[in-house]
């Protein structure tokens, strides 16, 4: 094989978790975000309909409210590969939740149900990278704004290079035994997966994210989401 290798299994499911738990307050809705419609379908069910269409994931693990879990089980798509499981009061308490409930996993990809519009095919890209044996795998996007460090008071600290920055999406992909590891550490905290695996000193690769991987957010992000099943501007976020 002329792939590298870096000791992860080449075989085994999977598993992908989806974080759906959040009360989403930027949105500016009453109910959580991953259930807000765009185009008229939950966003968590978009999600999930994704990473069905990759074709390169075995089991899928939505973690929800507790109060959502039988309105989640009756608005995803009903297949035995699809489960649903209560999620916790952070991200990465919901992410934990769904690592405890997939023992069997060989690779877990993370994907937040509010990159809703993720194209399949960065999905299969993720997953096929992991096979060639890297142990996580992120996508992301250059920047475009300047990025700025500020202190508490707003005064600026530093401006890194533009060049060297890449805004993160999700599927996040990771050797199971990896994630595991990290989620078993105790007071962890990070905004994204990967921030909790390069504790480890664990190399991350990234690789091309894509516009329609956004992250819906704000009240803008919905309208442009909306605006973007409806065919209007697909041609404008094309890469
Ligand atoms: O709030 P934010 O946009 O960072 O949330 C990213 C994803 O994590 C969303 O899909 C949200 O539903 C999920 N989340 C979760 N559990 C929480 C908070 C957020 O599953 N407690």
């Amino acid at each position: 094989m002329n792939t590298p290798d870096h000791g992860v299994r080449s075989d085994g499911p999977v598993v992908a978790l989806v974080p759906a738990a959040g009360r989403g307050v930027r949105l500016g809705e009453s109910i959580p975000k991953a259930f807000v419609t765009v185009g008229g379908t939950p966003m968590v069910r978009l999600a999930v309909e994704g990473l069905i269409a990759s074709g390169v994931v075995d089991r899928i693990i939505v973690m929800v409210p507790t109060e959502l879990v039988d309105s989640a089980v009756a608005l995803l798509p009903p297949s035995g590969s699809v489960q649903v499981v209560v999620g916790g009061a952070e991200r990465i308490d919901s992410v934990r939740a769904g690592v405890a409930a997939a023992p069997d996993a060989a690779y877990f990809l993370v994907h937040d149900a509010a990159r809703a519009l993720t194209p399949p095919e960065l999905i299969a890209r993720v997953v096929a990278e992991l096979r060639t044996g890297h142990r996580a795998v992120i996508p992301g996007l250059p920047v475009t704004d300047t990025i700025k460090a500020v202190d508490p008071t707003g005064t600026v600290t530093g401006t890194p290079d533009r060049a060297q920055l890449r805004a993160i999406q999700t599927p996040q992909g990771f050797a199971a035994e990896l994630l595991r590891s990290a989620y078993a550490a105790e007071g962890v905290q990070a905004t994204d997966d990967a921030g909790l695996v390069e504790r480890f000193g664990v190399q991350v690769r990234t690789i091309p994210g894509d516009p329609m991987a956004f992250k819906i957010t704000t009240r803008l992000d919905l309208v442009l989401a909306n605006a973007v099943l409806d065919g209007a501007g697909i041609q404008a976020v094309a890469p």
